[in-house]
């Protein structure tokens, strides 16, 4: 039998508010053990995401793109950790950050994950952002990895449905 699953969707964001939305309707349904890998350029819209992402978990405090902090852990009913990765020189430093218990724990997103790839576990969303023109993004996001009615499968269905 075909499995015509659908693990992959184009993304055409015509505003930050639109990346926002993205962002929250996953937030919206994140439980522990999200790990969403943000791909793309300085301005690509990924700590917008990721700002909707926290509203979306109903979580307080700001999210920025943190200039000299690696991860920002955001504490709620669910916990949220933003990690920049872009200053980072190793992946092992993220074992720092708490990365094991968060991976656990809470919903984890990482921006430049293609600096990290190889501690990211198999299954993941991954979310990549391109500069489409002004107030215009586009992307797609994808479903790694193996595995059905987890965390991001929800994930990514929530993300899809407009
Ligand atoms: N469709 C869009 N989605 C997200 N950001 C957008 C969009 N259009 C314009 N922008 C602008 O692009 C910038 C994105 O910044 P940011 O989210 O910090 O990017 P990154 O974290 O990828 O470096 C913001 O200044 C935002 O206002
Ligand atoms: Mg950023």
């Amino acid at each position: 039998m075909t499995d015509s699953r659908t693990t992959s969707a184009r993304l055409v964001l015509t505003s930050e508010a639109q990346t926002e939305a993205l962002g929250q309707r996953i937030g919206e349904v994140a439980k522990a053990g999200l790990v969403i890998g943000l791909y793309g350029e300085l301005g690509a819209g990924k700590t917008a995401l990721v700002r909707g992402l926290a509203r979306g978990m109903a979580l307080d405090g700001r999210v920025r793109s943190p200039t000299f902090t690696i991860a920002s852990l955001h504490r709620g009913a669910v916990p949220l950790l933003h990690v920049d990765a872009y200053r980072l020189d190793d992946p092992a430093e993220l074992a720092l950050h708490g990365w094991q218990e968060w991976h656990q724990e809470g919903v984890i997103a990482v921006e430049w994950a293609d600096r990290v790839e190889s501690i990211l576990p198999a299954r993941r969303l991954r979310i990549d952002l391109a500069h489409g023109g002004e107030g215009l993004r586009q992307g797609q996001i994808r479903l790694l990895g193996e595995g059905r009615g987890d965390a991001i499968e929800d994930a990514f269905l929530a993300a899809i449905v407009c």
